[in-house]
Formats: structure tokens, sequence, C-alpha cells
């Protein structure tokens, strides 16, 4: 039996990577409003917006907006993909910044317009520029188990992909199961790997619930380490350039689990469900996770 830690830390990106997915254009009041009661709960690090082109992704370009209104408590990450974001980021005051770069070629063609060197070639500079300005930095890795257009990934590739970003000086590693694929013996064996090969940089767990393996997931990644996860309250989430992957992990669902195992979070899980009631209404979509139905039902 391995040992529990006794707390783990929850990264909400459903404001990002839920928004950036959803069919409706919400306006950026009910963002704040969202963004706002997630901090409430408790959440202290969230993923805001984007600095992404708003031809790309229309669904984050308020982003400056964003910005300039949230309430500045915790640590609030806003994603770049490149120079320009990284600049409109820094104008913005963001303190936090996460690039992002997927194992595949084909994965960042779509996604960035680049392969995956032309993508490091990319955000290199924009890495040196944010730690010269004491920007805390997180990597995204995107497709490292599984890529949509070209299947499972080598994990000496993601290994490597990763080694890059710990050599340019990122502050964290976010490792993502992009279109919810991956089973828990493959995560266990990839995060495993990734905690003794990189013992000093903050590694984090993002997965999506495509096949609802991400609950078996995060217990996996737990068992090799790994106590910081990011997830998304109402489950919301998926990339538009990943076809076929569904939402993230929801914030409420994974909170109540360390809940009843006696790991802290320091969030209160109907206050996440009370978030998500601020925004299901402005969605195209309902919201079907476990915790939010008992507390529609008022069964919480
Ligand atoms: P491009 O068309 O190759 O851009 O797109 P470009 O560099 O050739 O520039 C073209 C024009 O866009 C220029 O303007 C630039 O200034 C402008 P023009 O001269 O024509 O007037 N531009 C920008 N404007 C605003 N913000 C910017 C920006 N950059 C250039 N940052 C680009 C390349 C990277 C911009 C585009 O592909 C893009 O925005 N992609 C973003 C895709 C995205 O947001 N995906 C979702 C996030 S990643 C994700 O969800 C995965 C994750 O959750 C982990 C996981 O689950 O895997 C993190
Ligand atoms: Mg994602």
């Amino acid at each position: 039996m391995f040992i529990l830690p006794n707390n783990v830390t929850i990264i909400e990106v459903g404001p990002r990577d839920g928004l950036q997915n959803e069919e409706n254009q919400v306006t950026t009041r009910d963002k704040l409003t969202f963004i706002s009661a997630l901090q409430k709960a408790g959440i202290t690090e969230i993923e805001v917006t984007s600095f992404v082109s708003p031809k790309w992704v229309p669904q984050m370009a308020d982003a400056k907006e964003i910005m300039q209104k949230v309430e500045k408590t915790g640590r609030q990450f806003v994603l770049a993909p490149n120079a320009v974001g990284a600049d409109l980021a820094i104008e913005a005051g963001a303190k936090s910044v996460a690039v992002f770069v997927g194992v595949s070629n084909s994965f960042n063609k779509h996604n960035i317009n680049r392969t995956t060197n032309e993508s490091l070639q990319l955000v290199e500079p924009v890495i040196a520029k944010l730690k010269a300005q004491n920007i805390f930095v997180r990597a995204c890795i995107s497709t490292a188990f599984y890529c949509p257009y070209e299947g499972q990934m080598d994990q000496y590739a993601v290994l490597e992909l990763c080694n890059r970003f710990v050599k340019l000086g990122v502050d964290e590693l976010s490792v993502a199961d992009t279109i919810g694929r991956a089973n828990p013996l493959e995560c266990y064996s990839l995060f495993k790997k990734l905690r003794e090969r990189f013992p000093d940089v903050l590694l984090t767990a993002h997965f999506h619930d495509t096949r609802k393996m991400a609950m078996a997931n995060i217990y996996a990644a737990l068992q090799a380490g790994i106590t910081r996860f990011d997830t998304s309250a109402g489950g919301l989430g998926g990339c538009p350039f990943a076809p076929g992957a569904t939402g993230n992990v929801a914030t409420e669902d994974v909170v109540q689990m360390f809940d009843v195992m006696g790991i802290q979070t320091g969030i209160d899980v109907k206050q996440v469900c009370e978030a998500v009631s601020t925004i299901a209404p402005h969605l195209s979509r309902s919201i079907e996770t476990g915790m939010y139905k008992l507390y529609e039902n008022e069964q919480l």
C-alpha cells in the first residue's frame, strides 16, 4: 500500500479549457461571475483565459478584459501559444502564463499551425522572456498518451519534450491526456518516470474523461507521486482541434473523492456546484457530473 499524501492541489481549468470549447458565446460578465464563484469555493489556482488568436478560438477573444477584471487572489493562469500572446498577457498584468505544445506533430499542426519542433522554436524565446520577468511558467504537454490523428504516442518522445521544457526553466509541467483515452496503467507508468526524472519541477496531471477513466487515472497518478491535478467544474472542456475529446474530469467529483479519502484540497464541493449553477444556464450542453446531479436534487 502506498502512502497517501495529506493534501493535493486542484488547478481549475473550466473557464479556459471548458469555455474555449463551448458552442454558445458566453459573455465576459458571466465568465467573471463563474470565476469569482470558483474562487469563493476555495480554488486558488485557475486557468482564467487564453491569449490566442480570436480567429482560431473566438470564445477567448475577451482575454484582456477577463485579466483586467478578474479578482487577483491566488494564481490566475493565462494561456499563450506564441510571442504575440505572451506580450498581450504581460501587458494585461499576468503573473502566471501557460505555454502549450503537443507531443504529436499532427496535433500541433491542427492546434497551433506548427510542427512540434517549430512550436518549440516559437516558445523557447517566449519562456526566456517570461522567466526574465519573474513570471511563473507552466508548460502544458498535450497528446502525452494518444493523438486524435496519429494514435499512440511514444513515451520516449514525451519524456524528451518534457526534458526540453525543464531545461528551459519552466516551473510546472502539466501533462495531458488530451482525448481521454489513456488507462491507469499507462498513467502510472508515465507519471512514475516523469516524477523520477524531474524531481524539482511541479508535475500536474490533466485528464479528459472521454472514456470515463479519468478518476482511475487520477488514482494511478497519485500512486506515482503526483499531487497536482487539473480539473474542470461541471466537467466542461475539450480542445476544438482534438476531435472526439469530451470534457475534463469534473472538479466537484474529484474534490469529493479526495474528501472521502481524507486528502485535503481546501475546496468546498457544494460551493463548486454553486459556481457550476452560475454558468450552466449559459451553456449549450447540460451538466451531468455525479456531484452536480446530487446538488440539483438537493441531496448534497
Ligand atoms: P497562425 O495563423 O499561424 O498565426 O496561428 P500567425 O503567427 O501566422 O499570425 C497570424 C495573425 O494572427 C497575425 O495578425 C498575428 O498578429 C495574429 P495579422 O498580422 O494577420 O493581423 N496572432 C495573434 N493574435 C492574438 N493572439 C495571439 C496571436 N498570435 C498571432 N496569440 C496561432 C497560430 C498559434 C496564433 C493559432 O494557431 C492559435 O491561436 N491557436 C490556439 C489554439 C488553441 O487555443 N487551442 C486550445 C488550447 S490548447 C488545449 O486546449 C490543450 C490543453 O488543454 C492540454 C490538453 O488537454 O491537451 C492545454
Ligand atoms: Mg485540455
